[in-house]
């Protein structure tokens, strides 16, 4: 039930009525934040997107038809009210308000629309299940803070168009609808009725068709684009998120790191105020590996990976001397000021680690009389154990804590850990903003699994120049033209120079396994256009949400996205994905098989 809005025309935005508008009459509309009674006189807070207004409505002035409706209204009611804006009383006056000086004395007052109780207070700080403010996204999205998240969304994306309008960028969207292509994660796929048997594939990215714009000569590209991956959900990952993806001709690595880093620092400095000193630092992944264990590593704090293979490689301790002798490595970290960190804390620290595949944790405890205490002190001489120690630049009050393994799993456990502490040391301020480039990734990776090198960007990376030969003599070691932009310890962003070169490309599906044949069945649309004249080229793609998120300081992509899906990928307030009609699946010639009595859950 709701009254009409005829002869009601809003006049002003809530938070837009200000002190040098005492005496004017206004109409606004909003949602009641809430309803106090004092008598005669009965307050409400009126909200809408930009914030709240007082409005007053005095029993002894206003008609008794207004004033009997007013005491009706409830929390989340919409309504239009005219008044006049007048001066608080100083006793009233709240600084904290935007409008807190002023308030609107109503004169005629429409309840457009009642609502029920809401499952929540629409206000911050709540606690809440995410499930439940996820099913009523609706109102959750009334909370100032997640208006906020999609407010600054919206004015990322219209900076970032803005900037690359500037730059010469053409917007262009790609199909939706397109082929498979079953190479990185998993396809979403869309049966075809009128092929039945077909199916098209969500695009995991518009890579293939961007490059192709390339070769239609359109010189620079941008897409805010859907992408698609059906991949388990983490905090920063959903399997629909958005990318601003681009493509340039006749450019190499340092015009598009130029390019992005410069549209970078105008977001920051414009949104957030926030001055990032170009150029950005770069890193190569060797480093990053070597000196934070992540090829996303947060550099806003130390307790960088130290190497101490060679001061205990003369050692009998099985566990070291087995990991060296089978070719990884010892490394340790120094938790500064964690030599107090009791047993318990310690042992979850070893916990930790074993989620990452590490077997162990050693650990030597500095105490403050600089005596020793450690687990594995019984394993080696004094001398070993000082030299391990003034390796790690050791001080009393510090823990060193130290990982034998594979190189891989070492880098894993070893960087997992250094973010681990450096949170509950809270060690960073997520409004202290440290971008990083990393460079040189390698092009190929073994996949165990697979028993072949998949390519750790995507095929059509450019190997670097310096290592061509090694294409044919050691695969594993060819470093790709391939770059991350990194943001406080998150993969902000990716991309590659491309191989335009028929016959490294050639060279590259070899290398991956894939029979000529086959490479021609995936990419041959690709292929075929490169025979017609292919500028050299390269992009990179950023993933909207997470820079949205971190610029908002949010927890999750979540809180960016204005309708996300939970961990079963699922839609709390749609219910999608859901059973759909039998005769939608006839028309599609799909028999189901068997239905699961529950998705399966992440691993
Ligand atoms: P890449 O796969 O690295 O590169 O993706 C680019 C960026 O997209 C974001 N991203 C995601 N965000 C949220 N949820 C996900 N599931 C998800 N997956 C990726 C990340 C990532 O850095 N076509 C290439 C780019 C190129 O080479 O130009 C590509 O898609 O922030
Ligand atoms: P163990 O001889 O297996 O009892 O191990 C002795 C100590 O070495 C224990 O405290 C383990 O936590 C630690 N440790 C075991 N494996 C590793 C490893 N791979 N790296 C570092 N420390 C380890």
């Amino acid at each position: 039930m709701g009254e009409s809005m005829t002869g009601f025309k809003r006049s002003h935005m809530c938070c837009n009525v200000d002190e040098g508008m005492i005496g004017q009459q206004v109409t606004l509309m909003g949602w009641v934040q809430k309803r106090r009674d004092l008598g005669k006189l009965i307050f409400i807070a009126l909200r809408d997107k930009t914030g709240i207004v007082q409005i007053v409505i005095n029993g002894n002035d206003a008609d008794a038809v207004i004033f009997d409706k007013a005491q009706t209204i409830r929390s989340e009611y919409v309504l239009a009210v005219r008044g006049t804006v007048q001066l608080r009383a100083e006793e009233n006056i709240n600084v904290s308000m935007k409008t807190g000086r002023i308030e609107v004395i109503a004169e005629d007052l429409r309840i457009l629309s009642e609502a029920e109780t809401p499952p929540f207070q629409i206000e911050d700080n709540i606690t809440v299940k995410d499930d439940l403010r996820l099913k009523y996204r609706y109102l959750d999205l009334r909370r100032p803070s997640q208006l906020h998240n999609i407010m600054l969304r919206h004015e990322v994306v219209q900076k970032m168009r803005a900037f690359l309008n500037q730059e010469g960028f053409l917007e262009i969207e790609t199909p939706i609808l397109m082929k498979s292509t079953p190479e990185g994660a998993r396809d979403y796929l869309v049966p075809s009725r009128v092929h039945p048997g077909n199916f098209y594939a969500l695009p995991q990215s518009p890579q293939l068709f961007k490059q192709i714009l390339m070769v239609s000569g359109m010189d620079r590209y941008y897409q805010i684009a859907k992408c698609f991956r059906d991949e388990d959900l983490r905090a920063d990952r959903q399997p629909e998120f958005t990318q601003v993806d681009m493509e340039l001709s006749f450019v190499d690595e340092e015009d598009i790191m130029d390019i992005n880093e410069r549209m970078m620092k105008k977001v920051f400095w414009e949104l957030l105020n926030v001055e990032i000193t170009l150029p950005i630092p770069r890193m190569t992944y060797q480093e990053a590996m070597e000196r934070f264990g992540s090829d996303k590593p947060d550099i806003r704090f130390g307790m960088e990976l130290v190497n101490i293979s060679d001061v205990v490689s003369g050692t009998d301790f099985a566990v070291f001397k087995g990991a060296l002798e089978q070719g990884g490595s010892v490394r340790a970290i120094n938790a500064k000021g964690c030599g107090n960190f009791p047993r318990k804390q310690i042992d979850s620290l070893v916990e930790f680690v074993k989620t990452y595949r590490a077997k162990g944790l050693a650990w030597i405890s500095i105490q403050p009389d600089g005596s020793i205490k450690s687990q594995i002190a019984k394993f080696f001489s004094e001398e070993t154990m000082q030299a391990i120690i003034d390796k790690m630049q050791g001080e009393p009050g510090d823990l060193i804590l130290i990982c034998a393994d594979k190189d891989k799993v070492v880098f894993d456990s070893l960087g997992a850990l250094r973010v681990e502490l450096s949170k509950r040391l809270e060690l960073t301020n997520p409004k202290d903003y440290k971008f990083l480039w990393v460079t040189e990734f390698p092009m190929l990776e073994w996949d165990e699994e697979e028993n072949r090198y998949v390519a750790v960007h995507h095929p059509f990376t450019a190997p670097m120049d310096e290592d061509l030969e090694l294409l044919e003599t050691d695969p594993g070691k060819v470093r790709a033209k391939a770059y991350d932009i990194v943001l406080n310890g998150y993969e902000l962003g990716g991309g590659s120079i491309r191989i335009h070169r028929r016959d490294i490309q050639q060279k590259m599906f070899e290398l991956l396994g894939f029979a000529p044949e086959d490479a021609q069945e995936r990419f041959g649309y690709l292929l075929d256009a490169f025979q017609y004249g292919v500028p050299p080229h390269g992009g990179l793609a950023f993933g909207l949400d997470r820079i949205v998120m971190l610029m908002t300081g949010a927890s999750s992509i979540r809180d960016v996205i204005a309708f996300p899906k939970v961990k079963d990928a699922s839609c709390p307030m749609s219910g999608a994905p859901n059973i759909v009609d039998q005769k939608q699946l006839d028309e599609l010639c799909i028999a189901i098989q068997e239905i699961a009595e529950t998705p399966s859950e992440e691993a």
